[in-house]
């Protein structure tokens, strides 16, 4: 009998990896450098990693993610321009890629019911734009809340939700629960016809919620509001954006409560 040929381990092929894992409920596509350097510098699993120039991407590593390039060249694995393209919806201009693992459910809940709370906890409450959405958990991570919660169908971790957030849903706990299921917590619903916000001092704990682009805040969220505050608008003007009424409300939040070292 001839000496068996050996077998080619498909773990060790980085696209035969990306094949086997894309399009299941736990691949999260992390589309260029720079979502991958905050997914790896927050803790994120990510079992495969491309580019089509390594150089190109170790030297932006060097530049702006010193901190994580160890980890960055452990992970990255060039690939020709071509697979490259194959491989993702629409090429990045940094040309990296990656596929991560989305962080389990129950994480998720741990993180925002753990007590006490030292952040708030945004709520967005049945949102329709997945780019407000993107925009928000981006501002959580930046304002170290604790976490994103979305009421309704959106999915917070689709990609486009991901895409926006810049790599930043594993700085935070970014869940989707009913109004019911909603952390523990003072809730403060912001909407043009509440208490001027600038006359309250927001709580740690606070639960922050944000109606939807065009509805604005649904009745059950209303019904468990224990305040209503607007945030400051000239006469005549409807209403501010989603993303931008969640960037005021946690820069307020930050001028009294901002957690040190984070
Ligand atoms: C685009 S607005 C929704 C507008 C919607 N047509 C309405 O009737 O409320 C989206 C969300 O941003 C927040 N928002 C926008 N402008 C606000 C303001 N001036 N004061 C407080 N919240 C505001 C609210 O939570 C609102 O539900």
């Amino acid at each position: 009998m001839s000496p068996a040929e050996p077998v080619a381990d498909p773990a060790a092929d980085p696209v035969r990896r990306w094949r086997r894992l894309v399009g299941t409920d736990t691949a999260v596509l992390l589309d260029g450098f720079h979502a991958l350097k905050h997914a790896v510098r927050f803790g994120a699993e990510v079992p495969v990693a491309v580019t089509a120039d390594r150089e190109a991407a170790l030297a932006l590593a060097d530049d702006l993610a010193p901190d994580v390039r160890e980890p960055l060249a452990a992970l990255l694995t060039e690939v020709p321009r071509a697979t490259y393209e194959a491989l993702v919806p629409r090429p990045h201009p940094t040309a990296v890629a990656a596929l991560a693992v989305r962080p389990p459910r129950e994480a998720n809940l741990a993180a925002l019911t753990r007590e006490p709370r030292r952040a708030p906890v945004v709520v967005l409450d049945n949102p329709r734009n997945l780019g407000n959405a993107g925009a928000v958990i981006r501002l959580a991570a930046g304002f170290g809340a604790t976490g994103v919660v979305t009421t309704g169908t959106l999915d917070p971790w689709h990609p486009t939700v991901v895409r926006g957030g810049a790599g930043l849903h594993f700085a935070t706990a970014v869940e989707r629960l009913d109004v019911e299921e909603l952390p523990a917590g003072p809730v403060f619903a912001l909407d043009p016809e509440g208490d001027d916000l600038r006359g309250v001092r927001l709580p740690d704990d606070a639960v922050l919620a944000f109606g939807s682009e065009r509805a604005g805040l649904s009745s059950a969220l209303r019904a468990r509001a224990d305040h209503l505050l607007a945030l400051p608008m000239r006469p005549q003007v409807s209403s501010y954006n989603l993303a931008t009424s969640v960037a005021m409300t946690l820069y307020h939040w930050s001028t009294t409560g901002f957690p040190s070292g984070t």
